[in-house]
């Protein structure tokens, strides 16, 4: 039985793809920002199969202390369910803001919660993966093909446009890809990067402004269902594909931005460990 961890596993995306992976069999560790959310979406699974393993974990991914705490969480859940094996972690969890907000260490919402979290949550269940030779997926965007990074004010603290704000944390998404594949290839760690199309959430109503909330009002009717790119996550986690390309659709394999390149990688890679406050070094005892 293969054991999954998914993060913003509360609703939209997320909550298909834990509902695909339960049906195909596997465990999987669901990862929410609220209890009752958390609770309600337990309830919603165990309706469709009381057998189902699902586990909710709480905490808010945006902040790094609880990062850390429920990677503590997850370990323990995973040393008493699979020998501590991570077979695929799903960093899915996202938001959209309209104003510039920040974290308790300061970093603006969306960097923090849709890059730098998945960073992360990802050096902190590292040893795990390496167990299960695991795979790592990103819910990135087909968004972040129109983007450069802002490395003069990667935060945009000068000048916030929520819109540029989201896509380059989609763009850092598919670089963080490509850092993880050059870096724990030899490992067999994959990472990937999931583009789910336009798809019918409530991502753009929550916390966000006016503006923001009625321009996804009417630009997310014409979505999908989640359900449809939750196929993909499930098709990726139980067919392990090994193509080079690590960016996928719903019409399978895809073209990522040329702005997805070693020297953005590496660039972001040592930024994101300095503003994570980490360093992905492989233990020895991973490798035993
Ligand atoms: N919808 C689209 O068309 C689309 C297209 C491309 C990419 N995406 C990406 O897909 C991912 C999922 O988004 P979605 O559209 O499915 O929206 P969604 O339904 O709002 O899902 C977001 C998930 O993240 C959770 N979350 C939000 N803030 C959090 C925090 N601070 N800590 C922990 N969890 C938090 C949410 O919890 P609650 O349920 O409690 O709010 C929810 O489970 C995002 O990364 C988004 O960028 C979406």
């Amino acid at each position: 039985m293969k054991t999954v961890v998914v993060t913003g596993a509360t609703s939209g995306i997320g909550f298909a793809v834990c509902a695909a992976l339960l049906k195909s069999g596997c465990r999987v560790i669901g990862l929410g920002q609220s209890e009752k959310n958390c609770a309600a979406a337990a309830e919603k699974l165990l309706v469709i199969n009381p057998a189902y393993d699902i586990t909710y974990l709480c905490g808010d991914l945006m902040q790094q202390p609880e990062v850390l705490r429920l990677a503590q969480e997850i370990r323990s859940v995973l040393e008493r369910s699979s020998g501590g094996v991570l077979d695929a972690l799903v960093n899915n969890a996202g938001c959209v803001r309209s104003w510039y907000m920040t974290t308790g260490e300061g970093y603006e919402h969306q960097f923090a919660l849709n890059h730098l979290a998945g960073f992360l949550l990802t050096h902190e269940l590292l040893p795990n993966l390496i167990k299960g030779s695991g795979q790592i997926l990103f819910t990135s965007s087909g968004s972040h093909k129109m983007m450069k990074i802002n490395w003069q004010d990667i935060m945009f603290q000068r000048r916030y446009r929520p819109l540029f704000v989201y896509k380059q944390s989609k763009l850092c998404n598919m670089l963080t890809v490509q850092a993880l594949n050059s870096r724990f290839s030899g490992l067999n760690i994959r990472a990937y990067g999931i583009d789910p199309g336009l798809v019918r959430t409530e991502i753009g109503n929550k916390n966000t402004g006016k503006l923001v909330d009625l321009f996804w009002r009417r630009r997310s009717k014409h979505g999908v269902d989640p359900t449809i790119p939750a196929k993909i996550y499930a098709d990726i986690i139980n067919s392990k594909p090994q193509a080079e390309n690590p960016y996928y659709g719903i019409s399978g394999s895809l073209k990522q931005s040329r702005e997805v390149n070693k020297q953005n990688a590496d660039r972001l890679f040592s930024l994101s460990e300095v503003l994570c406050k980490i360093r992905f070094e492989v233990d020895e005892k991973c490798l035993s």
